[in-house]
């Protein structure tokens, strides 16, 4: 019988993360199982700094609000530490200092919600005796065996209905508008807000694009009378024999993704404009994606994926990622979901080196994007 049950929330947020806290700790609370929080995701396990979670005080009014309550850190990676000595600095493992603190305060499992790089340390932490159950966020939609992350609707609503937004403006004065969003290494974002919000092109990390071809599609657009054109742009996306556009590499340490991506809207509206002579302009939508309120869908999603994750502890069923397959709750081994990734943030998706999930070309999306004359840049 489990007793005591920890959550922590890492990586970039997503709207839900406090949906699934919730329902983690209602379903627990139910079952008679105390719930406590890591502050600031791994930093907290590390320094054993934690809240008790109880839906009466600390974890009410939860369901609709973006964030998460409890911090999360992107750029902590307990088995290689970044440590600044002497001027010097060094990678430790310091994972042994987690599993002691998890052992000394007697929590029977840890909830880890996060993405890909998130569930790699969750993975390493419980082949060192720590029971985890990973819950599948990001907006970036590619964390793999799941069908769906949560806050990834809520990313593509909130890009479509920038879309619709730019429909309108660029039809009054006749510009190309190009919208860059989120996505990194899969291009899920970019693909589903094209279709939601009538995009004329879509380029996406998966496709690298030619970028005469999206020329080409914008004049013909303009020669049949159409004097205006959307094209959305995955801030990984590239041009053929070309490479994704880097902001800044930071210095975060080891296994983790430092390379801060952005631009890519830039360069492919300065482009289009010399190529077609039509007007164009950008607009980066940035961490607007991944703030505020979820969606409906997403709070029903994360409420389903918070009490699935505490029945499966419940049920003693740990190291695992609760999924949804075929629109239906599920679990696989954690050691599936991240397979062979090595190193956090490899360039693409379904390598050697990372298994994070992208679209493949025989996706029903790209079917339905090239049905409805999106150019996808190739
Ligand atoms: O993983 C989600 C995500 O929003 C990516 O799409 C984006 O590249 C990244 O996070 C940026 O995150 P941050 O600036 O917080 O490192």
């Amino acid at each position: 019988m489990i007793k005591k049950v920890a959550i922590l929330t890492n990586g970039g947020d997503a709207p839900g993360l406090n949906a699934v806290i919730r329902a983690i700790v209602k379903t627990a609370e139910n079952n008679g199982v105390e719930c406590y929080g890591y502050i600031e995701g791994y930093q907290g396990l590390l320094k054993n700094n934690f809240i008790k979670l109880e839906s009466k005080s600390t974890a009410s009014g939860l369901l609709h609000r973006g964030g998460t309550i409890i911090g999360s850190s992107n750029s902590t990676n307990v088995f290689q530490y970044k440590v600044e000595e002497n001027g010097k600095i060094e990678y430790k493992d310091l994972s042994d200092i987690c599993v002691e603190n998890v052992r000394k305060e007697g929590f029977d499992c840890i909830f880890t919600l996060g993405g890909d790089g998130t569930q790699k340390s969750a993975r390493d932490l419980s082949l060192k005796g720590i029971n985890v159950i990973g819950v599948p966020k990001t907006i970036d939609n590619d964390v793999a065996h799941t069908d769906i992350t949560f806050g990834y609707n809520t990313a593509v609503a909130v890009a479509t209905e920038a879309l619709d937004r730019l429909h309108t403006t660029a039809e009054s004065h006749h510009r190309v508008m190009v919208l860059e969003v989120m996505g990194r290494y899969a291009g899920w974002i970019a693909l589903e807000s094209a279709i939601a919000g009538g995009a004329d092109v879509a380029l996406i990390p998966e496709i690298p694009y030619d970028i005469n071809k999206v020329a080409e599609t914008i004049t013909k657009r303009r020669d049949n009378g159409k004097k205006f054109s959307i094209v959305v742009v995955s801030e990984g996306a590239k041009p053929k024999d070309g490479e994704m556009v880097i902001k800044k590499v930071l210095e975060d340490g080891k296994g983790l993704d430092n390379v801060r991506l952005g631009g890519i809207g830039e360069q492919v509206a300065e482009q289009l404009e010399k190529m077609t002579g039509m007007i164009s302009r950008t607009t980066v939508l940035g961490y607007v994606q991944r703030g505020g309120t979820p969606t409906p869908y997403d709070r029903v999603l994360s409420s389903k994926y918070g009490a699935k994750a505490m029945e499966l502890a419940l049920n003693g069923t740990f190291n695992v990622l609760v999924t949804l397959t075929n629109g239906r709750l599920n679990y696989v081994p954690i050691e599936d979901v991240i397979g062979k990734n090595k190193e956090i943030g490899a360039r693409s998706g379904g390598t050697e080196l990372t298994n994070i999930k992208t679209i493949k070309q025989t996706d029903d999306l790209i079917m339905v994007a090239r049905n409805l004359g999106i150019n996808l840049g190739d």
